[in-house]
């Protein structure tokens, strides 16, 4: 019947929880303005403008999106592949509204997304969907998880989505060998440039914060 249709969410995640919620934005603004300071990063500024002697503002350049959250699954209410099947995981089912703490390893910011990488618990990877990794060349001989991400900002006409997107690419240029050019050691940790307009900065100190286990029907 037609209830039966709008039974699935939007999407499945880990929502995080105040006050570490508004740190980690904070942290995130901070980390993009210092970026957009450092010699690196304008030498490298036709990655994200095609104007010569443009600045660029990082922290308008990026707009945030709705509740930080790390999304498991995306359903979009049963539409995607394997939605109802996750939606039926015992896992699921048990460990739905519960509260764990998710740890960002990572901050890494392109010319389309800004986002924070998240290191899951086995308990956490549980919750994890077997294909995530699949969707991107190259990346699918990276381990479980590795997708796993907060979305903290998107330019102007990207979708988040493209976040986990930018991340798998970062990761499989990893794998591939390449190490990306030590830029900078900054207090938060090292900052890695990986061509093409990725910057990736491996934190010192991962950033954990309390974060629910639920789903946006929205
Ligand atoms: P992300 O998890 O990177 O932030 P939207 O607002 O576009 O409907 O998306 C809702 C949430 O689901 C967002 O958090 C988004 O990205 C995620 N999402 C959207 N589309 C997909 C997809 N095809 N695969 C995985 N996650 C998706």
């Amino acid at each position: 019947g037609q209830l039966e249709g709008t039974s699935l969410p939007l999407f499945f995640g880990w929502f995080l929880l105040s006050p570490a919620k508004e740190k980690i934005c904070c942290t995130s603004m901070d980390f993009l303005k210092t970026l957009d300071t450092l010699e690196a990063f304008k030498k490298h500024l036709n990655d994200f403008t095609q104007e010569a002697d443009k600045e660029v503002d990082l922290e308008q350049y990026f707009k945030s999106k709705g509740p930080l959250h790390c999304t498991t699954k995306f359903c979009n209410y049963g539409k995607e592949d394997g939605a109802k099947e996750y939606a039926q995981n015992p896992a699921v089912r048990e460990f739905y509204g519960s509260v764990s703490e998710l740890s960002l390893s990572a901050l890494f910011v392109t010319p389309r997304t800004v986002g924070a990488s998240v290191a899951l618990t086995e308990e956490q990877l549980l919750l994890w969907p077997a294909d995530a990794e699949k969707e991107v060349e190259g990346a699918s001989s990276l381990p479980l998880g590795s997708r796993a991400h907060v979305t903290l900002g998107c330019a102007e006409g990207v979708e988040p989505v493209q976040t986990g997107l930018d991340l798998l690419e970062i990761l499989a240029v990893q794998q591939g060998g390449q190490k990306g050019e030590l830029v900078e050691e900054m207090e938060l940790g090292s900052l890695s440039y990986y061509g093409e307009g990725r910057w990736l900065l491996s934190l010192r100190e991962p950033i954990r914060t309390p974060a629910c286990f639920s789903s946006v029907y929205g």
